[in-house]
């Protein structure tokens, strides 16, 4: 098998025989087959049967009993399912002509990309099957902000949010996209950086049906977009944030009982300290602990930096107050700004580094390691 079709469908009945007539005449010469991957709710599974039966090359279908994961899990599953590693994914109701299946296979077969993707804005591509005016306003924002986002990953992708591409499925670890919503190609692109080629083609009018994007599928849209740029950053703001109201209520509770003030702060700023440590280490950073060094290794640079910051951030801002004359809730918002990115940072590439291989541990780091692990042991008693 050469080539893998993999067609995802949602109440598509009226479209089908004629998707599949048209790609088994543009793919003619090329060892290829259909998956439809289907979540519809009408009678679209029985007429894919019914065409697969007389169909002149594989088609087979997947019927998933619910369009929970949508679109993206759809060509997702569509992957797994594929009997060739190179896939093309296609939408069923014919707005992607069948005929560039060749002409992207043809380009992957150049050998110099990993993901062909077929593009309304390149070339003499154009977009004309968007159904309106406002359509094709949000196609051309959506599509400006995502390149705007990931200026280096998309240089070469005119099209992000197009559905029609083909992959090579050894290139991209499946397991790590997580798909919401329509736009997958976003999902492959920005996860891992890729060979990426296009060619253009003509976005056409729905053959037959309805289109099921909505304001819901915008929505999920934003959402993944945010997620993928700054996913591990808004989770180490919203902790960030959380200590900082854990903080100031502590202080609080403690000042009520008559303890002193500057103990009161002491005590409530360690506490958050180690609790933001504690999170960010079950939420943030949970997918790098285990490449990076041990345990109490990471608790004492996260430690470490968080008090050295505060340290330094106190005369700062006081010479920002000083010097430059600004009010002081406008300093402890500016400095707390810029700690928050440099705490970030430290904390991505430093705090949660790999471990270099081949490096012998230090004598400090193997005695560390050692009460590390004698730490963790079960209790024998
Ligand atoms: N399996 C499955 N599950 N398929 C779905 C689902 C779902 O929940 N929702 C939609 N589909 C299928 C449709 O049946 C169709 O084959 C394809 O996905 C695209 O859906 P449309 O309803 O035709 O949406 P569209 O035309 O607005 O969006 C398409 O065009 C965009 C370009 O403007 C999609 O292909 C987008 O990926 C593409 O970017
Ligand atoms: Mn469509």
């Amino acid at each position: 098998m050469q080539l893998s079709i993999i067609v995802p469908t949602f109440n598509e009945a009226p479209n089908v025989a004629e998707l599949v007539r048209r790609v088994t005449a543009a793919v003619a010469g090329i060892d290829a087959e259909v998956v439809f991957v289907d979540d519809s709710t009408d009678d679209t599974p029985d007429v894919i049967r019914e065409v697969a039966a007389s169909a002149s090359l594989p088609v087979r279908l997947v019927h998933r009993s619910s369009h929970a994961g949508g679109l993206g899990s759809a060509v997702v599953e569509g992957f797994a399912l594929a009997e060739s590693d190179v896939c093309v994914v296609i939408d069923g109701d014919l707005q992607h002509p069948p005929e560039e299946i060749p002409v992207l296979y043809e380009r992957f077969l150049r050998g110099d990309a990993d993901v062909v993707i077929a593009s309304r804005y390149v070339g003499g591509g154009t977009a004309t099957g968007l159904a309106d005016r406002t359509r094709v306003m949000v196609s051309k924002a959506a599509t400006a902000l995502t390149r705007a986002m990931f200026p280096v990953r998309l240089r070469d992708v005119s099209d992000p949010m197009t559905g029609y591409f083909l992959v090579d499925r050894r290139a991209i670890e499946a397991s790590t996209l997580k798909p919401r919503g329509f736009k997958i190609l976003l999902e492959i692109l920005a996860r891992k950086n890729l060979r990426v080629a296009e060619v253009p083609f003509d976005f056409a009018g729905r053959h037959a049906g309805e289109s099921k994007a909505s304001a819901r599928q915008g929505l999920h849209f934003i959402a993944q977009l945010t997620a993928l740029r700054f996913g591990k950053m808004s989770l180490f703001a919203v902790i960030g944030g959380l200590g900082a109201i854990v903080n100031i209520a502590i202080v609080w509770a403690l000042t009520a009982v008559g303890v002193d003030y500057i103990v009161a702060a002491v005590v409530a700023a360690e506490t958050t300290i180690i609790g933001n440590f504690l999170l960010m280490e079950r939420f943030v950073f949970h997918d790098m602990r285990d490449a990076a060094s041990s345990g109490w290794a990471r608790f004492a640079k996260s430690f470490g930096f968080n008090n050295a910051e505060a340290l330094i951030r106190i005369p700062i801002m006081a010479l920002l107050v000083e010097s430059w004359h600004i009010s002081a809730v406008l300093a402890t918002g500016l400095t707390l700004v810029v700690a928050f990115f440099v705490r970030f940072v430290f904390h991505s590439l430093v705090v949660y580094a790999p471990r270099k291989p081949g490096v012998e541990p230090s004598r400090a780091r193997r005695i560390i390691e050692q009460i590390d692990e004698e730490v963790m042991q079960p209790g024998e008693l």
